[in-house]
């Protein structure tokens, strides 16, 4: 990989503590991770993404940081962290990791000395008030876990703003100190070998907290240094965000007016994200057509993160109400599988009732849209989730290795694990698991390590244009191209039940020796290329031209 190596890329997301556990302590931990490197690099990822790894009272899943410059002790050491970037790197795969720096653990030595004294060097480190904020019971993540975004703080006898859990206050962007200090953090875990950050609530770290003003303005040159500073560091360091805002919003995140990225590199598309799981659910292409038209123009270098599953429930509130109906009639229809008010915490397996077809093509819909594909772990098995936890955390269950006690991700006591495996039924590890997989040509891992090469054949994806193509097509059927300098790729993906037709004819032109790369099953050769068919659930990935 070189440069902009993170439009090649294929980031494959875990938690460390649900992984693989090597020490018998019922918790994943980063020497578990290394051993399962092979596995990840069989798979054909080639970046990492780890969701946080600092030390932390683990309220909120390690997103409550309490030491920023050390790997939480039970997942290992310093050294074994070293070790993993060592490992990663020689089978070339480049490691991310979380940087979630809106906010601290309310256990961070920052925070507990903040508040202990006015004369405190931390105190204007965290956002207060002395007067109760009239906007207190506005703007909640967590609706429903979380009643309220300032709370009162006897010790300090103020009151303090978390945009998250009152658990998690927010660090002061306003103060240099602080902005020095997010920088410092970048710069030790670069020295340390990772390739960039998966920056957690960007449009929060930004947010310059006014109190009583629920809209405080946001300074959009904070990201602006923030990467000036990470890309002397390292000159091919990437910033990953997550910012889940509207979309005329988008674009000042990625840079300033100038045309090229010089904020952040990628953006998850949470946009698209909510028009994929319209679209499925509706069988229709309609909303991936407007979320494909709507797209602003990033500026050169800018790049889309698109995903179906995170680790988060998905966010449907960008949906009108009744399309968020339709929604979770067909994929959250119980209760107890909504999140939030606005969202659904299942995986996609579940989800599309286990059909294989369907999650074929979600999948090949996902990796063949503009942008750099993030996979969850697990869903390359097909794996489901627990709803029996609470809140977020059943999609958060332990790898599904084999068909060993606790599915071969610990040799710990059932009672002693970090989460339940999952059991029994046709999303238990008994009969869904790696191993299983592994030797079926015909899993869903083979398949995803087949789509995963292919995608390596097909830099159009990653690094080029990507256009729907207006031709004659049942509602069902999505056709869409991917342009580059190496060529052409035109992809066709039926959403609908029934198999349909496509006409091509007004392409034939641009073809050259058109064949399938990718497709459900085989078809015969899309030829002189007028109508071609694609069965229900069915898709085709047909490279039309290869440029010399
Ligand atoms: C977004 C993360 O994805 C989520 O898991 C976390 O709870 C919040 N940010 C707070 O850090």
């Amino acid at each position: 990989m070189s440069d902009r190596w993170y439009s090649k890329a294929v980031v494959y997301c875990l938690d460390i503590d649900t992984f693989a556990d090597s020490d018998g302590d019922g918790c994943g931990d980063i020497r578990g991770l290394i051993g399962r490197l092979d596995y990840l690099s069989r798979l054909g990822i080639n970046c990492l993404w780890l969701n946080p790894i600092h030390p932390s009272p683990g309220k909120d899943d390690g997103y409550d940081v309490s030491d920023f410059y050390n790997v939480d002790p039970r997942f290992g050491t310093l050294g074994d962290f070293a070790e993993l970037l060592h490992q990663a790197a020689n089978r070339g795969i480049k490691v991310i990791i979380d940087l979630v720096v809106n906010h601290t653990s309310d256990q961070h030595h920052w925070f507990q000395s903040a508040r202990s004294s006015p004369d405190s060097p931390f105190r204007d480190w965290f956002v207060w008030s002395e007067t109760e904020p009239a906007d207190r019971k506005q703007g909640m993540v967590f609706p429903g876990e979380q009643a309220e975004t300032w709370t009162y703080d006897r010790t300090a006898k103020l009151w303090y703003y978390h945009r998250f859990y009152k658990f998690q206050p927010d660090l002061n962007i306003n103060n240099p100190e602080v902005r020095a200090e997010i920088k410092k953090i970048c710069a030790f875990w670069l020295q340390l070998g990772v390739s960039g950050f998966r920056m957690d609530a960007v449009p929060f770290i930004i947010e310059q907290t006014e109190p009583g003003n629920p809209a405080s303005p946001m300074d959009f040159g904070f990201l602006s240094e923030l990467r000036q500073h990470v890309q002397w560091r390292k000159g091919d360091a990437v910033l990953l965000a997550e910012a889940n805002v509207e979309p005329e919003k988008l674009v000042a995140f990625f840079g300033d007016e100038g045309g090229s990225s010089n904020r952040i590199h990628m953006l998850f598309d949470f946009m698209m994200n909510g028009r994929l799981m319209l679209a499925l659910a509706r069988q229709d292409t309609e909303p991936i057509i407007d979320a494909l038209r709507d797209t602003p123009q990033l500026p050169e270098g800018g790049q889309w993160a698109t995903f179906l599953r995170n680790h988060d429930e998905i966010d449907l509130s960008r949906l009108t109400a009744e399309q968020r109906k339709d929604v979770l009639e067909q994929f959250g229809p119980d209760e107890n599988m909504q999140l939030y008010g606005r969202g659904i915490r299942r995986r996609l397996a579940p989800m599309l009732g286990n059909d294989r077809r369907r999650l074929e093509l979600a999948y090949a819909l996902q990796f063949s849209l503009r942008g750099t594909p993030v996979l969850r772990y697990g869903e390359e098995l097909g794996m489901g989730e627990d709803l029996s936890l609470d809140g977020r955390y059943a999609i958060r269950t332990p790898m599904q290795w084999n068909n060993r006690p606790n599915a071969g991700f610990s040799s710990a006591e059932p009672k002693q694990l970090v989460r339940p495996v999952i059991s029994g039924g046709e999303f238990g590890y008994e009969t869904l698991n790696a191993t299983l997989q592994r030797h079926d040509p015909k899993s869903l891992l083979s398949w995803f390590e087949r789509m995963i090469r292919t995608l390596r054949e097909a830099p159009e994806i990653g690094g080029g244009s990507c256009t729907h193509v207006d031709v004659p097509a049942p509602r069902g059927i999505l056709v869409h191209r991917a342009d580059a300098d190496t060529g052409t790729m035109l992809f066709v993906h039926n959403l609908g039940t029934e198999e349909g037709e496509v006409d091509l004819s007004s392409l034939a032109a641009e073809a050259d020796f058109p064949n399938d790369v990718l497709a459900d099953q085989e078809y015969p050769e899309p030829g002189e290329f007028d109508k071609i068919r694609v069965a229900g659930y069915g898709y085709r990935w047909i490279r039309m031209r290869r440029t010399a």
